[in-house]
């Protein structure tokens, strides 16, 4: 007996066979045009995502006073400082957040200025090594550092004076060990550790407070400063 469905098509009639096979066709077509349509509205997305290249004004609050530049818009907070508005003091080392020392506080938290970009800390209070220092006055942080000695060739130092100075903002009485973990993201080549620890760890500890008084820069320039850079100098 014929099978009904090898019947040929008529005007009236479609087979079942020939049914799916047209609707199988059908779909893949409506298949292929969403896919169309879905890629051109993701690379119309994309495309509004791109940012453009031309230079924008930002404001920037660092150290209490506002500061206007005018940067690409994928210009890092680290190159804005130092090209830009001339605040040296952190140091561009690695550029690929490893080594602590483009170190900036930025709403009370320790960041690596490397890794933001200038227009996204609008409106934010930015704090650098520069803001450590008060006309003839420094934190006692740097006057810490000084007594313990704690820096060598100095290019990590700034970047760790403004991580001691935000790890014991929030951790005012830390001991050695949360001391030594809260210091984790700054790295010395030279091996000032020990020292760098101590000025830290005396601070939170509270001990000997005359020695934390707050020291002249000139003298604290005359101390610290070797050959390549200094935070009290603003060198660059
Ligand atoms: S320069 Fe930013 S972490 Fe090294
Ligand atoms: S003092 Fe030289 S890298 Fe730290």
């Amino acid at each position: 007996m014929r099978d009904p469905e090898d019947r040929p098509p008529s005007a009236a009639s479609v087979n079942r066979r020939d049914f799916l096979k047209g609707t199988g066709v059908a779909a893949a077509a409506t298949a292929v045009a969403t896919a169309v349509h879905e890629t051109a509205e993701a690379q119309a997305k994309a495309a509004a995502n791109v940012t453009s290249t031309k230079p924008v004004a930002v404001k920037l609050n660092i150290n209490g006073k506002a500061h206007d530049a005018t940067v690409e818009p994928r210009t890092t907070l680290l190159d804005c400082l130092r090209n830009d508005l001339n605040l040296t003091g952190c140091k561009d080392v690695c550029d690929t957040s490893n080594c602590g020392a483009c170190t900036v506080i930025i709403d009370g938290k320790a960041t690596y200025a490397c890794t933001k970009l200038a227009i996204e800390v609008q409106g934010k209070k930015i704090t650098t090594v520069e803001g450590l220092v008060n006309g003839q006055t420094v934190d006692d942080v740097i006057t810490a550092f000084i007594k313990h000695d704690a820096t060598q060739c100095g290019y990590c130092t700034p970047g760790f004076v403004v991580a001691v100075r935000a790890f014991l903002n929030a951790h005012p009485a830390a001991n050695l060990d949360e001391i030594r973990k809260g210091l984790g993201g700054n790295i010395c080549r030279c091996g000032t550790y020990d020292g760098i620890t101590k000025a830290a760890l005396e601070l939170a500890t509270g001990k000997k407070a005359a020695d934390r008084l707050i020291a002249p820069v000139a003298e604290i320039a005359a101390a610290c400063c070797h050959e390549t850079s200094c935070c009290a100098k603003g060198g660059a």
